[in-house]
């Protein structure tokens, strides 16, 4: 631990003296890394971002962009910001738990957002800001919120009402709320990294899982999973978060260059998540591998109904008051069934 901090001190130190060189003729590199496909809202956003911080910084930076994985896995990653050894990273708000942050895994609790609208609420909002400050004491600077999509539930048996996914091995992110959602389902949930569900369901490792539709179709598990519901129970989006050392240390008008290249490329983020994740359930469709099922108001409600008890039950962990102020934020009413 201690070889660890000596270790990141010399990064910074590093950094420090890399950041006052500005005229140097090395552009200062920026790693970028994350777990899903390029064609997808982060993969596209990471990309867009990287466009426009090299052309606001005149070339000064370079920012190489890892997709799927690449580079490091869902933990490791995490590790390898405060290492300093990437500089850009935007994990789902599920992965924040093993960090020691635990109030991000209020964004897990199954239908507490009922669309994008009520979700802006809470992430262009007091609670967003407040949330991305508690990563501070971590060494890490939250930039932004991008948005993903909300989750439908798969497997290789059909699912139309929660019985049905009683007893299923079922994939999820390391979040304790969705381990207690899985379980309000009489599930089995099992931790896995991103980079391995899709053998994981190919092999019969794990049965099922959730996504948004963007990922299910870019990682090809639509191929491996004869049936999905659209049961829209969770939401799941990211936080672009950087090592606070590295990003203090940059000269003030690179900084300047890189926040209104991460203002513009949110903005073009959280525009297209719907869009893609949109096209990426048409894209399943048409592929005819997967059965996709709507369910009906009243299989609707029966989802409702099993999950909501998740939020009581997960108030200690994330936080009773954190709770309390997004339903306030976005009017959501727990006993509304
Ligand atoms: C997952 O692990 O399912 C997601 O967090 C992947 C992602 O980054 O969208």
């Amino acid at each position: 631990m201690k070889f660890r901090t000596f270790l990141l001190g010399l990064t910074v130190a590093g950094w420090a003296s890399m950041a006052t060189a500005t005229c140097a003729a090395e552009p200062i590199v920026i790693k970028f890394s994350h777990v899903v496909a390029q064609d997808t809202p982060k993969g596209k956003a990471a990309d867009k971002f990287k466009e426009l911080a090299e052309q606001y910084t005149a070339g000064a930076v370079k920012v190489e962009v890892y997709p799927n994985s690449t580079l490091y896995k869902d933990k490791e990653e995490l590790e390898a910001l405060q290492m300093g050894a990437v500089h850009l990273l935007a994990p789902s708000l599920a992965k924040f738990g093993p960090l020691g942050v635990r109030e991000f895994e209020v964004f897990d609790l199954p239908y507490i957002f009922d669309g994008y609208e009520m979700l802006g609420k809470v992430t262009n909002g007091p609670v967003g800001a407040q949330l991305l400050a508690k990563l501070e004491p971590k060494g890490i600077l939250g930039l932004a919120y991008w948005d993903n999509g909300f989750k439908s539930f798969s497997a290789n048996t059909p699912i139309h009402r929660p019985e049905d996914l009683r007893g299923r091995k079922l994939r999820i992110q390391s979040s304790k709320v969705l381990e207690e959602q899985m379980r309000a389902l009489k599930a089995l949930p099992q931790v896995m990294a991103f980079s391995e569900v899709y053998q994981a369901l190919q092999t019969g490792v794990v049965d099922g899982t959730e996504n948004p539709h963007s990922n299910l179709y870019t990682q090809k598990m639509f191929e491996v999973q004869k049936h999905m519901t659209i049961t829209d129970h969770g939401y799941l989006g990211y936080a672009v978060i950087t090592n606070k050392k590295f990003w203090d240390g940059l000269p003030a008008e690179i900084r300047a260059g890189l926040e209104r290249a991460i203002k513009e490329s949110t903005v073009y983020a959280n525009q297209i998540a719907k869009e893609e994740n949109d096209s990426a359930l048409a894209a399943v469709r048409a592929s005819g591998k997967t059965e996709i099922y709507t369910p009906t108001a009243a299989e609707k409600t029966a989802f409702k109904r099993a999950l909501l008890p998740v939020h009581k039950k997960m108030a200690s962990r994330v936080g009773a008051d954190l709770i309390e102020a997004i339903y306030k934020a976005t009017g959501f009413d727990p006993d509304s069934l």
